[in-house]
């Protein structure tokens, strides 16, 4: 599942080699990060102090609000954190215009986030959990079937980060779709489309996100996202899967090292590691080469 870019492969990677691996559902890794890091004394000041600063599992940097979020009122972090958290997510999309110019075009840059705590043990309700492996649902409101790509930077600079995956999405769907009520009567094309009603939310939503109020599409939500929530929530809840080890596999991403995923496709969870930056795309399922990898597609076609 891992495909591998040193620099040289990098520099010398056709125009569509590494989208067509992202759309194959492949983690894209970089064992030396391709994009400049924050300042090394930037990186340490998060790392000691943000654990206690947030109160929510990241800081998020919103672009359409200029603001971070997720920390503790008044937390002395906000000004660095916007600062670092900005400028992470422009050098990222400046990167993902140069590396996969085809898929990225007309991209939205969502929330540019550092996860300062530790995954492992965090015992949290599984829904919440990243150390129990799912598909990404509906990143940033809805995202209408459009792909969800994310960027992550180990910034620990002494442990790896843990991930572990029981592949792709078709293939799981495949298997669980079924189970999961996401297959069969009631099934076929078409169940997919929005009605009348939620067209009529989306495009209210979108109005009031263009009138001074950015953060209103957070709330939209369409047939297949809620499809992909449940099949998210599925993953998480149901002891077949999650006893069920065939295709299994564990990654260690060493420090500084980085990768990009499409995370509707590719299954995943984070089994430990601290400190990590994340940038989250939601990238036009219409750039895609492989649409029929899509999980918009595959779920539609289901019956
Ligand atoms: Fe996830």
């Amino acid at each position: 599942m891992l495909e591998t870019f040193s620099q040289s492969r990098l520099r010398a990677a056709g125009a569509h080699e590494i989208s067509d691996a992202l759309e194959n559902a492949k983690i894209v890794y970089f064992p030396e990060c391709p994009v400049e890091l924050p300042d090394s004394a930037d990186l340490d000041t998060l790392r000691e102090h943000l654990p206690a600063q947030v109160e929510r599992k990241n800081a998020s940097y919103y672009p359409e609000s200029d603001q971070v979020r997720g920390l503790r009122k008044g937390a002395p972090l906000q000004s660095l954190s916007r600062r670092v958290l900005s400028k992470h997510s422009s050098v990222v999309s400046d990167f993902l215009n140069q590396a996969i110019p085809d898929l990225f075009h007309e991209a939205r840059i969502g929330t540019s986030s550092f996860r300062p705590l530790e995954e492992k043990g965090r015992n949290l309700k599984p829904h919440a959990s990243n150390e129990l492996i799912h598909v990404d649902a509906g990143a940033y409101g809805a995202t209408n079937g459009d792909r969800i790509l994310r960027f992550f930077v180990n910034v620990n600079p002494t442990e790896n980060r843990v991930w572990v995956s029981k592949g792709s999405f078709w293939r799981l769907f495949e298997k669980y779709g079924e189970q999961a009520g996401l297959k069969g009567k009631g099934h076929g094309p078409g169940h997919l489309d929005k009605s009348a009603m939620g067209r009529l939310r989306t495009s209210i939503l979108q109005g009031l996100s263009r009138i001074g109020l950015p953060q209103a599409t957070v709330i939209d939500s369409s047939p297949y996202d809620r499809a992909m929530r449940r099949f998210h929530n599925f993953m998480k809840d149901t002891p077949a899967f999650r006893d069920d080890t065939v295709e299994r596999e564990e990654f260690s991403f060493p420090p500084f090292s980085a990768w990009m995923v499409l995370t509707d496709a590719v299954s995943h969870a984070c089994l430990s590691g601290s400190h990590a930056l994340t940038l989250t795309c939601l990238v036009p399922l219409r750039n895609c080469r492989h649409p029929e990898l899509a999980p918009f597609n595959i779920l539609r076609q289901a019956s």
